[in-house]
Parts: structure tokens; sequence; C-alpha cells
């Protein structure tokens, strides 16, 4: 009978096909036990590590042991973003006490070895069908994909912030931590981001660990992500140091060179879920090629359709990607640098491109295209490209006596109400590409009272810091979004 064929088909060929299940998932799973490590080359990269910023000490960038260098450097940014004086007063929150959060993230560390090693084993294994379950899930809930993070409001909130100003010594800066400044007011401490349309997970550093099992979380970007990944690794720890963590640098080559005040990054680990995260300074997101290796003072090729070594040295080592970059594109970072522009691998004669603005452009398209395709590849990989954080220089820039001295929270308004970016660059190069977008310029835009402003601790007279955020902080919020994301 015809039907009686088909059928025998039918489970011949399901049959074949579950086979096939079995062995795809023995061959994944295998290869997730014993990854293909990408050898260390420090030879290779010696001159990527060895990036401007940090290789010249006159040159470098937030030298914490020149004031007058990290200043400039810090400060010397470009008018991409301003903001207008806030017109309408609403109340001031007054300073509460921050809660600890008590996250007893030990027992995942008293399990033994071999309870351990069981349980990996089980959630290895489990894997496809919780996945399966987890895509379910979303079809079924079009909000969550839906939801647009970046349109919301800012809540008064006392559980934030999420751990202590006084704490996380061993990762927040002294030079962002205003707790340790002399800052009399906190009120900009104690506010959530609630997107309009979606919930937010509640963050804790139990359950962010506990999603990222076995991964790696990269910030690739300039000192503003620094604060982002400075930020998560609060949130993490809730700024404890009792947390076991360990300093993983080494394994992506981010050690300190000779001469150099600081290495090009930090990684850690935490071993009770082995999870990695981990900073990449790379201000432009450029590959930047020494046009002269033996001369100290050598410019530097700027390869504006190529991203940085770092980034395809180790995008494979990587689950979740946040890249950023913005305020180093002007004239005077460019100079201080030694940058000169590249395109197609030779020196750029495009007028057009000459505009730093159409520069930027150009990179942020590349390295959105580049990541896409690269994605194609790596369907596990998350990839965040975060908008512009904004500046609230009032009455002048960094070096002609700007300031952002209002301390009123929210005093221009607590919404955003756009429905697109206002990080239109950004916004268009991950427009159509798997990468997306981590939206964070309009509700940071809210948020003029938030930076170091006057208080930095070594501060010079005169100068303002109203680009870095205080910490705890904004870019808190930033990562809660992330987080919601993941
Ligand atoms: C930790 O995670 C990495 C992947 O990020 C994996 O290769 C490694 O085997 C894991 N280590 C342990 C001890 O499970
Ligand atoms: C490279 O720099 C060295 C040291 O400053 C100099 O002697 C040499 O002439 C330079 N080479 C080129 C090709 O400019
Ligand atoms: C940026 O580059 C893209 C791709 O080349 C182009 O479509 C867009 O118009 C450019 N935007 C600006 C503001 O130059
Ligand atoms: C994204 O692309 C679509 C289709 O090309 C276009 O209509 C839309 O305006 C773009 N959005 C942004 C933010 O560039």
């Amino acid at each position: 009978m015809k039907g009686g064929g088909l059928l025998k088909l039918t489970r011949t060929n399901l049959f074949f096909m579950f086979i096939i299940l079995i062995f795809t998932t023995l061959i994944i799973w295998a290869r997730e036990r014993t990854p293909l490590v990408t050898p260390f080359q420090p030879s290779l990269e010696h001159f990527d590590v060895l990036s401007p910023e940090y290789a010249r000490p006159q040159l470098s960038v937030e030298d914490d042991s020149s004031v007058l260098g990290k200043l400039r450097n810090s400060l010397s940014e470009d008018a991409e973003a301003t903001i207008g004086t806030p017109s309408v007063e609403i109340s001031t929150p007054s300073s509460t006490e921050r809660e600890k959060v008590n996250e007893d993230l030990k027992e995942d560390l008293t399990a033994s070895e071999s309870e351990k090693e069981h349980e990996d084993l089980k959630k290895d294994l489990r894997a496809t069908d919780s996945e399966k379950e987890h895509e379910n899930l979303e079809k079924d809930l079009p909000l969550k994909k839906d939801c647009n993070f970046a349109k919301g409001k800012w809540i008064k909130d006392k559980k934030r912030p999420l751990y202590s100003g006084f704490g996380c010594q061993r990762w927040l800066s002294e030079m962002w931590a205003c707790r340790v400044m002399k800052r009399p007011d906190f009120s900009y401490e104690n506010f959530r981001w609630k997107p309009e349309n979606c919930e937010m997970p509640e963050f804790t550093g139990h359950e962010f660990l506990k999603r990222m099992r076995h991964k790696t979380i990269a910030f690739v970007g300039d000192s503003l992500g620094r604060q982002q990944f400075q930020s998560l690794m609060c949130m993490v720890t809730g700024g404890k140091t009792s947390l076991p963590v360990e300093d993983s640098g080494r394994e992506f080559g981010l050690v300190k060179a000779r001469g150099a005040i600081r290495p090009n990054g930090w990684a850690y680990r935490f071993p009770s879920s082995n999870t990695t995260i981990l900073f990449y300074w790379s201000a432009s997101l450029c590959e930047l090629q020494p046009l002269n290796k033996s001369n100290p003072a050598t410019y530097y090729a700027m390869h504006l359709d190529r991203p940085v070594t770092f980034l395809k040295q180790f995008l494979d080592r990587f689950d979740v990607l946040i890249l950023n970059t913005g305020h180093h594109w002007n004239r005077g970072k460019f100079k201080t640098n030694r940058w000169e522009m590249y395109v197609n691998g030779t020196p750029n004669t495009n007028k057009r491109l000459a505009a730093i603005g159409n520069a930027k452009n150009l990179t942020i398209y590349s390295i959105a295209k580049w990541l896409d395709s690269e994605l194609l590849r790596r369907p596990k990989l998350k990839a965040f490209f975060r908008t512009l954080s904004p500046r609230h220089f009032v009455n002048g820039d960094w070096n002609t006596g700007g300031s952002c001295d209002n301390t009123v929270p929210l005093a221009g308004g607590s919404e955003v109400v756009q429905d697109g970016s206002s990080d239109i660059v950004t916004a268009g190069a991950v427009n159509g590409t798997r990468v997306k977008i981590l939206d964070i310029t309009a509700l940071s835009q809210l948020r003029d009272e938030a930076h170091i402003s006057k208080y930095s601790a070594k501060s010079l007279k005169g100068v303002h810091d109203c680009l870095h955020w205080c910490l705890p902080g904004v870019p808190d919020a930033w990562n809660e979004i992330l987080f919601a994301q993941l």
C-alpha cells in the first residue's frame, strides 16, 4: 500500500534523523568540553597591546598619577552631545540608606568537585531541551522581543544602588567613586530605569552568574566602556570582596607592558560559575598599526575599516560582547594618539572622510557589518553596540569652564517618549544586522546630575568632569538593561 510505504520511509528517515541528532549533540558536547583554545601569541600582538594610550606615560589617557594628563585626556571630547538647561523643577528625592543585597553565592562553591562536574554534565545534556523551551517561550511572548528598553522612565527606588560606593574597592576606580570624594549629595543613586513595555528582571549577582555559567562577557571600548565594566563587576559582587574572583587577564594577553601605566584591559573569572567578565581598551575600535616599529614616537595607521586586532583574536572566546566608541573621535585625540586614517590598507585620500564625524560613521558601520558576518557563524554569541554616552557640559566645554552643577535628579524630565535612538549612527549601523543595540543615550541624557562634576578628587581648578558618571550610578542601569537582554 502506498500509505504503508510512505510511513515506512518516514520511519526510516526519522530513525536516521534521530541518529544524526544524537551524533551532532555528542560532537557539540565534546567540543564544548574541549574547546579549540586560541593560542596566546603575545609577540604577534605586541604593538596592538602596546596601544598608544598606554604605551607612553606622557600621552596616557586617564593617567591617575598625572592630574593634567588625566583631565586633559578624559575630558577633551567632541561636542556630539549637548544638553539644554533644565527648566522643569521636580521634588528632590532624599538621600536614603543603602541596603546591601546579601547574595549567597557560596552555595555554588561548597559543592564538591564531583558534584559540580555532575551538575555541569547534566546541564550540558539538558541544554538542547531548555534552549528549545526558551525559544518557544520567546515566541509566546512577543512583548520581550518587541520591547524597546530605551523607552520608559526613571523611577525612584530605595533598592538602588545595587552596591555601596564605599565598597567595591577592588574594581571601582577611585576617580569614579563619588562616595569617597567630597560630593555631599547622593540622591542620584536611588533610581531605577523602567522601560515602558517590558518587565525588567531583578538584577542579582547570583542570578547573573547562574545565567552566565561557563560564559565570557567582554566589554571593548573607551573609558565609558570601562565604567560599565567596573559597574558590572560591582553589581555582580555586590561590591564585596568576600566572593572569590580570579584574575584571568593573562589568558587574554591583558598584562602590563613594559613602561605602561596599566594593562590594556582586565579579565576576572568567578570560579563559582566559571564566568569571565573582561574589558579591553580600544577607544576607536579600529585596528592600530605602528608605522615605524623602531620609533617609540611612531604614528599609527588607524584602519577605519578594520576592527581592533583583539576582537578578531578572541571573538571565539566570547559569549556576550558589548562594544562602544565615540568620545575619542576628535582632532585633539587624533593628534595626541598620533592616529592617521587608513582605508583599504592605504592612507586616506578621501576628503569627505577627513571629516572626523564621517570617519567615525565609516568605522561604526564597518564594525557592525564585520560583526554581523561573524555572528552568522557564531549563533551563540550575543553582540551589542552600546550607543553614545551623553556629555552634559553647560556654559562651555571641559576646557573652557563648562560645568554640570545641577544636583536635582530629573530636573529636565524623567521620561523618554521617542521610539528611535538619539544615536543615529549606531542605530543605523546595527539596523538589519544580527548586532543588537544597547541604547542608553536618551535615558542617560536625562541624568545630568549624575556626573563626577566638580568633585573629582584630583580635579584641576575650574575643570569639571561632565562626561564620566559617578559609580554607583547611571552605568548600573545600562547593565540592568543588558542583563534583561541576555
Ligand atoms: C569554563 O568555561 C569555559 C568556556 O567559557 C570552558 O571552556 C571551560 O572548560 C570551563 N571550565 C570548567 C572548569 O568547567
Ligand atoms: C624609524 O624610526 C627610527 C628611530 O626613530 C629612525 O631611525 C628611522 O629612520 C625610521 N624609519 C623610517 C622608515 O622612517
Ligand atoms: C554612515 O555610513 C552609512 C554607510 O556607508 C551611510 O549610509 C550613512 O549615510 C552614513 N551616515 C552619515 C551620518 O554619514
Ligand atoms: C532601518 O532600516 C529600515 C529599512 O531599510 C528603515 O526603514 C529604517 O528607517 C532604519 N532604521 C534606522 C534606525 O536606521
